[in-house]
């Protein structure tokens, strides 16, 4: 192998594995984290990082909404925030493959005791096999994107996203910052087209652009939105959907503390953005590669993403 290409492959290991992690928090000072008072919509919330986050969040003070799909899994969670003593969590079932379980559930939070202060848009997946919903939809596609996109447009409209400081988070990752956005590759449906990282990526693309669209969206309220990385995490995500990258790396992969560290820093500090799409990782704004911030325009995607939710 040549010099560069050693680096080349070097580089993004020695960033996101747990390396880039410690190295990193050597400089950044200790989070106090104190999230007392504020509600918490946390989707994929019963395992991997959308759990770590969602107990951290307990702790440090937040009332949960933990969404996941599978109620056995929703209750595990809350026998575990019942065991760390911060029983204030409330399970919410709903495919977010299904636009109708995705409504049902902006409905319920709407019609809901507290409005939303800060939405994380965790609930992932990253399919080989095409597989398609009993509402007809590429399933990673209504998962990846239509529901944050279904869930904070509606929390928005219904005026449950907190009139004070409402924050949005996106969990991106690098393969959407390798990228163009290309709306023809959001949505497959053709099992001889589909591939399935490449539908992941441009999900997580599209994901960026949105968390840009709502951070403008949200100013007024002086509220933020961020897409962000947690670096490469041993979930079942990496297990199950890349398990020749999980075995190659799995010496070197990031625990879920370390995954969901810039989550709760740009939590708890809300730093500002420089305009255009950004992607943070431990603690910074990084841009996207050179030619990735080229394609259609946000406005473009948000009327794609309309005429889709449309068309159910
Ligand atoms: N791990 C990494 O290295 C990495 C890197 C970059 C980005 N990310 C992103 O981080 C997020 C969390 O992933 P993870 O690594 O924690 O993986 P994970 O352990 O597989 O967690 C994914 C979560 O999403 C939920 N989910 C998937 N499809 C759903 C659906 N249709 N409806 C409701 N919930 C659904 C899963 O629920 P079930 O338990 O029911 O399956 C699970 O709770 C994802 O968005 C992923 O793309 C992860």
């Amino acid at each position: 192998m040549r010099p560069g290409q050693v680096l080349r492959q070097a580089g993004p290991l020695l960033s996101y594995s747990w390396l880039g992690y410690r190295a990193r928090r050597l400089f950044w000072r200790p989070l106090a984290l104190d999230f007392s008072g504020q509600h918490w919509v946390v989707t994929g919330a019963a395992r991997g990082l959308g759990q770590a986050l969602t107990l951290q969040a307990l702790r440090a003070g937040a009332r949960v909404s933990a969404v996941g799909r599978n109620l056995a899994s929703l209750q595990q969670l809350q026998d575990a925030a019942r065991a760390q003593g911060t029983p204030q969590l409330q399970a919410e079932v709903c495919d977010c493959a299904l636009q109708s379980a995705v409504e049902g559930l902006v409905r319920r939070l709407a019609g809901g005791p507290a409005p939303v202060d800060v939405l994380v848009h965790n609930a992932g997946q990253l399919q080989h096999r095409l597989t398609l919903t009993a509402e007809g939809r590429e399933a990673s596609f209504a998962t990846n994107l239509l529901a944050p996109w279904l869930l904070t447009e509606g929390l928005a409209q219904a005026g449950a996203l907190t009139a004070h400081r409402p924050l949005v988070l996106c969990m991106a990752s690098e393969g959407g910052t390798r990228q163009p956005l290309d709306l023809a590759r959001l949505h497959i449906r053709d099992p001889a087209r589909y591939r399935g990282l490449q539908a992941y990526g441009q999900h997580k693309r599209a994901q960026i652009a949105l968390a840009g669209h709502w951070r403008q969206r949200l100013q007024g309220q002086g509220g933020d939105a961020y897409a962000l990385h947690p670096g490469w995490v041993d979930t079942a995500l990496l297990r199950t959907a890349l398990p020749g990258f999980h075995a190659a790396r799995r010496l070197w992969l990031r625990d879920t503390a370390a995954g969901i560290d810039t989550a709760l820093w740009l939590a708890a500090t809300r730093p500002p953005q420089p305009a255009g799409p950004w992607i943070w990782f431990d603690r910074r704004a990084r841009p996207l590669d050179p030619g990735a911030g080229a394609g259609p325009d946000g406005a473009a995607l948000r009327a794609w993403l309309q005429r889709e939710a449309g068309s159910r």
